[in-house]
């Protein structure tokens, strides 16, 4: 058993950085949050400060801890979640970024994805890394730094640079600069890993022409990896577990079974189902990525991400003002009975799974002269249950595995409106735990049995408990109607900025 009565999980999320702490029950006894800065230097271009992710993480984490009245000592060891995809590049010599970290909503990599597909490398991609040719992904974000970045080729050719996806920048920063890692997870969204043999791919590297030393080792998801500096937090602590946000959150509602899914509702929705120790291939362009790797055994996951979902939310306050505060829109849909056949298809950004279609804009139908704002508000809400129905129908022909409930987090799963919608969508029961914090949670098991500060995934299993279960209220044929009507509507928003 370990030493420590804590275990400490660091959440590096897009808009912010937080902590938490654990007890052994799984409770949180202390927590703390810092947004940061997003830079938006071109239209589709999205950038973080890597110091300032290392900074505002360490602030948090040491705040987490204070208000948890805990001294290192009283920790057991720390797990690391972050936002995926994102890229950072920088100098061994002196832990110095040569340029912003590039986001993983940043469309830079677009022509180089478009060129690879027009010389039909697609499927190729797809069946090393079971990834969609697309831009969301580190590897092109790499490559275009290399590329751009004066003297980057040069100098990653003399072995002098470090690549990272966000868990392995912050676990250099926190070792300082001893250990340059990442986990089975978080390689698996980067394009340059290979599913099949668990490593990188050097087919894919060459494709990419990103040089073999930039690259971290690839370790399990929970082991230990390092130790952080003293310096930090007044003690040396174990890095004991990484895993990708999604992934994470995955691992915290306990979805340790086959057929098993969570979707998170944030700004967007990542649903992900446990697909078991092989990998699934997707016959409705989901992706296939590692859950977690845990010694040998690595869990693989279907994937589906919806990119606009709480944020058709803000833009009803923010684009339209229809609403003041964001919980607002609950009270507002509720105030109808239904949509009265008005669909919002949120496709701001252009569509993700399963369509996959960056041309895709926005769309309102079905507006007549009785159309109010609560209509409005209703069918933003019903948008999102609507898309992550797509999801699960797509991962339910894909996987062979059925599924008998849903679990859920993120902001927007506190929205009782929303998830009795989504279990009518769906047809399966929608639960959502007692403790919302999945993300951090999950990277603090994963942590904590490393530390053998928890027995096993059964204990994290046993304290996974139910808040509130919402049982599907509707009958096929209401389900499938809603949805034809509504495939309708998203059929309008295909290819809309293409002209
Ligand atoms: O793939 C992107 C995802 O990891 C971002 O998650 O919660 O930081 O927006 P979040």
């Amino acid at each position: 058993m370990a030493n420590g009565t804590f275990i400490l999980a660091l959440d590096q999320g897009t808009t912010s950085s937080r902590a938490m702490v654990f007890d052994r029950d799984g409770n949180v006894r202390g927590t703390a949050q810092q947004e940061f800065r997003q830079h938006y230097p071109q239209p589709g271009w999205v950038e973080h400060d890597p110091m300032d992710i290392w900074r505002t993480q360490l602030d948090t984490a040491r705040e987490a801890l204070r208000n948890a009245g805990a001294a290192a000592s009283d920790v057991a060891g720390l797990g690391i979640t972050n936002q995926r995809e994102t890229t950072v590049l920088w100098e061994r010599a002196t832990g110095r970024p040569i340029a912003p970290a590039i986001v993983w909503q940043d469309r830079r990599g677009a022509p180089l994805c478009d060129t690879l597909r027009e010389a039909g490398h697609a499927e190729r991609i797809r069946d090393i890394t079971g990834l969609e040719l697309d831009a969301y992904f580190s590897g092109t974000k790499l490559a275009w730094l290399l590329r751009e970045v004066p003297g980057a080729r040069q100098a990653a050719e003399r072995g002098e640079l470090a690549f990272g996806t966000i868990d392995t920048w912050l676990v250099w920063q926190l070792t300082g600069g001893d250990v340059h890692s990442t986990d089975a997870s978080n390689a698996s969204r980067t394009l340059l890993y290979d599913l099949a043999t668990g490593d990188w791919s050097d087919e894919m590297l060459a494709l990419l022409d990103v040089p073999r030393s930039l690259l971290p080792g690839i370790a399990p998801s929970s082991g230990i990896i390092g130790k952080t500096l003293p310096e930090h937090f007044g003690g040396a602590l174990p890095i004991a577990g990484v895993a990708g946000d999604q992934q994470a959150a995955t691992f915290g509602q306990a979805c340790f079974e086959p057929g098993m899914a969570k979707n998170t509702y944030g700004t967007g929705c990542f649903m992900l189902m446990n697909v078991g120790t092989t990998p699934a291939v997707s016959q409705h362009r989901l992706l296939s990525t590692v859950g977690w790797r845990i010694g040998e055994r690595s869990d693989y996951m279907l994937e589906g991400s919806v990119f606009v979902a709480g944020a058709a939310i803000q833009w009803l306050r923010d684009g339209l003002g229809l609403i003041r505060r964001a919980d607002e829109v609950e009270a507002l849909a509720t105030s109808v009975a239904d949509t009265d056949d008005v669909f919002l298809v949120p496709a701001f950004t252009g569509l993700g799974a399963p369509h996959w279609d960056p041309y895709a804009r926005g769309a309102l139908v079905g507006v007549t002269r009785g159309t109010t704002r609560a209509h409005v508000a209703r069918a933003a809400l019903e948008s999102i249950a609507l898309q992550s129905a797509d999801l699960l129908r797509a991962m339910r022909a894909d996987s062979p595995t059925d599924l008998s409930e849903l679990r859920v987090d993120g902001g927007a799963a506190r929205n009782d409106l929303l998830m009795q919608m989504q279990a009518d969508l769906l047809g399966v029961p929608v639960v959502r735990p007692r403790v919302a914090e999945s993300t951090a949670r999950g990277a603090a098991g994963l942590a904590g049995l490393a530390l053998q500060y928890w027995s096993g995934q059964d204990e994290l299993a046993a304290q996974w408990k139910v808040e509130r279960r919402f049982e599907p209220e509707w009958n096929a044929s209401q389900r499938d109607a809603r949805l034809a009507r509504w495939h309708q509507a998203v059929a309008l928003s295909r290819g809309w900025a293409a002209g």
